[in-house]
């Protein structure tokens, strides 16, 4: 199985997006979209804002819908998602914007209709992603009765089965991200029984965050990082993750043969800094079979300088792939 992997794209910063055709000519079984698929918090804003947390719910529902709806109609990227079975999960771009849990912004009323707002949008992509973007499964209107729902559920934790030895967890990483914790205790629990239910296999956890970094946005300022190391411990997990502008793959010795694995796939169609520096064409790939992951990356449609990496299935060890 061949899934590609990425994160952070932003139509108003780098509109042409060559990476999902340079990802489309790998054939992929899967895609996954490891967060900023859209970036709320990134101008031009509307005439008049300064920034999206000045506008009120209405605005605030109009320009996000607008961005979701121009990152779909995107081309290169439209028949990319449209072809190959994609999943989602989403970071604080397309949760609130920069920063925000450093500001505490979940839990101020003053923002709770538009996390509403930006549950309801990112709720509505991944419906349209699960069915190919048929016709009609994206709202286009911003009254639409789907995204206008008094109650609507964070996007909260997905679990897929890919294969008996091979699990996907996807994390939701913004929606009880408060304090010190990153995923929740419901959410902590609800993977720790799937990982349970398949203690021999592979896990793989997308999240937005990467597990160890010099920015805020990692696992290791949480509690829940120490709670994601014990679970490496006992189970084989490889962590999907975005959010740096960059592809990087790291490896935690966890001691006594135990690892974690951090592989990184971040700059789809951004600039390094979001609206400035050089413009990123990031993504990785992963590529199973019966005895080891092999992990690539590309730049620009070439090689990246991160190298390849396999990982034995049996020992959890990684060795560098010429
Ligand atoms: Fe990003």
């Amino acid at each position: 199985m061949k899934i590609a992997f990425t994160s952070c794209m932003s139509f108003t910063v780098f509109a042409q997006q060559p990476v999902w055709d340079q990802i489309a000519a790998q054939r992929p079984d899967r895609l996954l979209l490891l967060g900023d698929s859209v970036y709320i918090d990134a101008p031009p804003y509307p005439i008049g804002m300064t920034h999206p947390k000045d506008m009120a719910p209405v605005e605030f529902l109009q320009h996000v819908l607008a961005r979701w709806r121009t990152q779909l109609d995107q081309p290169q990227f439209r028949a990319l998602v449209s072809a190959v079975a994609t999943d989602a999960i989403w970071d604080d771009h397309d949760f609130l914007w920069d920063e925000s849990h450093g500001e505490g912004a979940i839990s101020k009323i003053i923002n709770r209709e538009n996390i509403r707002i930006s549950r309801a949008l990112f709720n509505a992509f991944r419906r349209a992603l699960d069915e190919r973007l048929a016709p009609g499964s994206f709202p286009s209107a911003y009254n639409d009765a789907s995204i206008n729902q008094t109650h609507e559920p964070p996007p909260g934790y997905r679990h897929r089965a890919l294969s008996p030895g091979l699990q996907l967890h996807l994390t939701d990483g913004r929606s009880w991200r408060i304090g010190r914790e990153l995923l929740g205790a419901n959410q902590r629990a609800q993977i720790e029984a799937k990982l349970a239910a398949a203690p021999d296999a592979v896990h793989l956890i997308a999240s937005g965050s990467v597990v160890q970094a010099d920015d805020d946005a990692r696992w290791a300022q949480f509690d829940d990082y120490t709670w994601l190391l014990g679970l490496a411990r006992k189970y084989k997990i490889l962590v999907l993750s975005g959010d740096i502008h960059a592809n990087r793959f790291k490896s935690i010795n966890l001691g006594d043969g135990r690892w974690l694995h951090d592989a990184t796939a971040s700059g789809a169609a951004v600039c390094k800094l979001v609206g400035t520096g050089s413009k990123c064409q990031n993504y990785g790939l992963l590529t199973t079979d019966p005895a080891a992951l092999r992990l690539d990356f590309f730049s620009h449609g070439t090689p990246d300088s991160v190298g390849s990496w396999a990982i034995d299935r049996n020992t959890w060890q990684t060795t560098s792939v010429a």
